[in-house]
Parts: C-alpha cells; sequence; structure tokens
C-alpha cells in the first residue's frame, strides 16, 4: 500500500531534550524537527551542546527530559530499531589504520551481516563514490585527513542508513578535503539519505544545509533555511547611539545587539540607504531620538555572534 508523503513520519523528531552534568545544563529544552532526505545542519560555537544532542539522538546517551523519534523510533522504547535506522561518524572513527581503506570497507560491510560477496562489491563501490579508488589498496595511515574523513564516511554508509549524523565532519579539514566532503553530504541527500550534521561554520550551514538550527548554550536561538537566517540577520548592522535612557529603553526589543554603557543599539539592515533611511524615520519619527548612527557590514563571525547574542540581549531589556 502507497504511502502518503504526509504520512511518513520526520526522519527526526524532537521535544524538549534536557540533560545535565552535575550542576551544568547542557540542554535545555531542545526541539528539532528534521523531514526525511533533507539535510539539517546544528550550528553552533565549542561548548553549546552540539555532541551532546547528535549523542542523545543516536542512543549513546540518554537525555533526563524530553522525547525523540528517529527515523520513526522512539529513542527511548526502541532503542535498537533506531541503531539500526542511523549511522553516527565523530571526529574519531573507527577505521584500522592498518588496514587498507578495501580492507576497512569489507570488513564494516561484513559486520554489517553482509555475505563476503556483497562486501566485496559494496566497498569497491563506495570506494569509488567517495574517491577513493586510487588509494583503495593503501594502508589508512598513509590517508591525508580528508581521504581518512571520508572513508570514515563511507564506512558508516556500509548499512544503508536512512538518518546519518555527521558531528564536525570537516573541522580540521583544509578547504580542499572539505570542498569534497561537502559534494558527498549533497550526494547522500541527493540519494534520498536524512543528514544531520553539527558544524561550527556558518558557511558550511549555509552551503548544505536545507535548515540549519542555531544552538547556544544549550538552547536554540535561531532556526529557519540559511536564506531565512541570512535575511534575519540582514548582513548589516545599524548601530544607533540613542540621546537618551528612555529612548534607549523604548527602542532595546528591535536591537540584536545592545551596549547599555554607550547608549548603542544594532538593528539589523541589508545596508541599502532606502532601509536605513526607512529604519530611521520609523525608529525615531521626531528626530530627537538617535544622536548618531553608524553602518557596519556584518562578517560571518558577526551575523553568528547576532544569532548566538540575540535572545540574551532582549532578555536583558525585557
Ligand atoms: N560526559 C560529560 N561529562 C561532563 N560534561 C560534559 C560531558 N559531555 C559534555 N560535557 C559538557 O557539556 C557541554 C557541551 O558539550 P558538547 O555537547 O560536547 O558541545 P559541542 O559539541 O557543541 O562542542 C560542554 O561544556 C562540555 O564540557
Ligand atoms: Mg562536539
Amino acid at each position: 500500500m502507497p504511502e502518503h508523503p504526509s504520512d511518513v513520519p520526520p526522519a527526526i523528531e524532537a521535544t524538549g531534550l534536557t540533560k545535565s552534568y552535575g550542576d551544568q545544563q547542557v540542554l535545555r529544552g531542545v526541539d528539532l524537527t528534521v523531514p526525511r532526505g533533507a539535510v539539517h545542519a546544528l550550528l553552533g560555537p565549542n561548548g553549546a551542546g552540539k555532541t551532546t544532542a547528535v549523542r542523545i539522538l543516536a542512543t549513546l546517551s540518554t537525555a533526563d527530559a524530553g522525547t525523540a523519534r528517529v527515523a520513526g523510533h522512539d529513542i527511548r522504547t526502541a532503542r535498537s530499531q533506531v541503531r539500526r535506522a542511523i549511522s553516527l561518524t565523530g571526529q574519531f572513527a573507527a577505521v584500522d589504520e592498518m588496514q587498507t581503506g578495501t580492507e576497512n570497507l569489507r570488513m564494516m560491510t561484513r559486520l554489517a551481516r553482509h555475505s563476503r560477496a556483497t562486501a566485496r562489491t559494496r566497498a569497491a563501490e563506495l570506494l569509488d563514490r567517495f574517491g577513493l579508488t586510487d588509494a583503495a589498496d593503501r594502508l589508512v595511515k598513509t590517508y591525508s585527513g580528508g581521504m581518512r574523513r571520508r572513508l570514515d564516511l563511507a564506512a558508516s554508509l556500509v548499512g544503508d542508513p536512512e538518518v546519518i549524523f555527521l558531528d564536525e565532519p570537516t573541522t580540521g579539514l583544509d578547504p580542499r578535503s572539505r570542498a569534497a566532503l561537502w559534494d558527498v553530504v549533497r550526494e547522500l541527500s541527493a540519494r534520498g539519505t536524512t543528514v544531520f550534521l553539527t558544524t561550527q561554520y556558518l558557511e558550511e550551514a549555509d552551503r548544505l544545509a536545507d535548515r540549519v538550527a542555531v544552538l547556544d548554550k544549550g538552547a536554540l536561538v535561531a532556526e529557519g533555511t540559511p536564506a531565512e537566517l541570512k535575511r534575519r540577520v540582514a548582513g548589516h548592522r545599524l548601530d544607533l547611539v540613542l540621546a537618551d535612557p528612555a529612548s534607549y529603553l523604548r527602542l532595546a526589543s528591535r536591537a540584536t545587539f545592545s551596549d547599555p554603557g554607550t547608549r548603542t543599539l544594532g538593528i539589523p539592515t541589508d545596508g541599502s540607504a532606502a532601509h536605513i533611511r526607512a529604519l530611521l524615520d520609523e525608529l525615531d519619527p521626531t528626530r530627537t531620538a538617535i544622536s548618531s548612527f553608524s553602518v557596519h557590514t556584518a562578517t560571518l563571525d558577526d551575523v553568528f555572534l547576532e544569532l548566538t547574542r540575540s535572545p540574551a540581549a532582549e532578555q536583558a531589556h525585557v
């Protein structure tokens, strides 16, 4: 019986995931929905809780509270079904340095309970797909970091997972290896595999992901398509120096950056003269509240900072 697409559960559906280590709250109620076949990025700085979230979704760790279904299975009550449907590639994967690429992949395929013949063809296919055919018979210890990472990824695919978790797959790679890995991720997605990846790089999320969730100190601070996020952060920032505290407080809820000391508020803008003129008129119709302004071009770091600091800035002024 053919299933209607809307009957297919999302690849990942998490509600209120919470986790503490000792008195440190590492995840503070994380909600995620990832449709099947999507590439979803969890973007966040070091220590944000990305690996913790991935480990919980992959059933390697348990949440203190909250629920999730991965590939339609409950991570608490259907752990083995989840494990059969996923693969997880971390920064440190399980390939054997003292074996060749071919040997590693054949062994992994055998471990996934396939026949020797299947292991042979599957290994060759994967090596080809990941551009490793020329290096197939070399010991893995002679591989570059990028080749090694691609082999890790190939190894995680021997069981044909529905959902693949990639935890910072390109951290530490040179730009060329990173680009090669991006191609592989796109290809996986084109074949219908759901990819959930974590990254510290906005650019990576932008290049690869259908949707991006931004995690900061264990909480999601933004969620959307890369285009939506970029629109939201607008690429430029109009910094206003307010004439008096009352004006500062009145406009603070609009700001993504605030510095009470200098009475400065930063408002996202596309940087065009028309938008800046409209903003100034809208924010200060009597032309008394704003004493000066400047416009900054947002770097990727600014954009990230803006996303990760906006809720704090808003909270500080409620
Ligand atoms: N097993 C653990 N025991 C204690 N603290 C941990 C453990 N795992 C992670 N943490 C802490 O949780 C926070 C988030 O870690 P992690 O999920 O690895 O973040 P990310 O992957 O985004 O860098 C960090 O402050 C880290 O030190
Ligand atoms: Mg991590």
